[in-house]
């Protein structure tokens, strides 16, 4: 029998360990989890993704009394800066989220997995790895690549 093992590499940072691009996309993402429609959840995610050119576009959740008519505020945030920006690659993604009780989650993040797919997706587009960071008020998750957060992923050359 063989095995396979996959190592990912993650960072934990504090706030204030970031540079300062990195703290106003984290701003970005916090800020854009006040403009999240979640009226059912109780849950506001936002997103910030900074484009090649140094833009940042915002987005967070957005819900429907249909539920699975709703977006998760990482595919929000990436679909309308592709579709916004299409020559612009995606540098970093930063993603915050607060509880019903409107606290930031303590703990970094998690994006869904069809969020993680739609990422993988942006990156293999551009051709460029996009970083992820995950806050938590805790610390902050780095993650160098889309990869990292999906392993054995599915893409367009698992077709041929
Ligand atoms: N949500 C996101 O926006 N991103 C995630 O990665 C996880 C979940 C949203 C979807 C829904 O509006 C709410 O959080 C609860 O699942």
């Amino acid at each position: 029998m063989k095995g396979l093992n996959i190592h990912i590499d993650i960072r934990i940072l504090q706030y204030e360990e970031l540079d300062a691009t990195d703290r106003e996309l984290i701003d970005a993402a916090r800020e854009a989890t006040f403009r999240s429609y979640s009226p059912y959840s109780h849950f506001s995610v936002g997103a910030a993704a900074r484009l090649a050119d140094g833009t940042i576009v915002c987005g967070s959740n957005q819900e429907n009394a249909a539920y699975p008519s709703g977006l998760c505020a990482e595919r929000t945030t990436l679909f309308y800066a592709n579709s916004r920006y299409p020559d612009q690659a995606v540098k970093t993604l930063a993603i915050a989220a607060r509880n019903e009780r409107g606290e930031f989650l303590e703990s970094p993040i998690p994006p869904c997995g069809a969020c993680r797919q739609v990422m993988l997706e942006t990156e293999t587009r551009y051709n460029q790895a996009m970083r992820i960071l995950l806050y938590g008020s805790n610390g902050i998750y780095e993650v160098k690549k889309v990869g990292d957060l999906l392993p054995l992923s599915f893409d367009a050359s698992a077709m041929q």
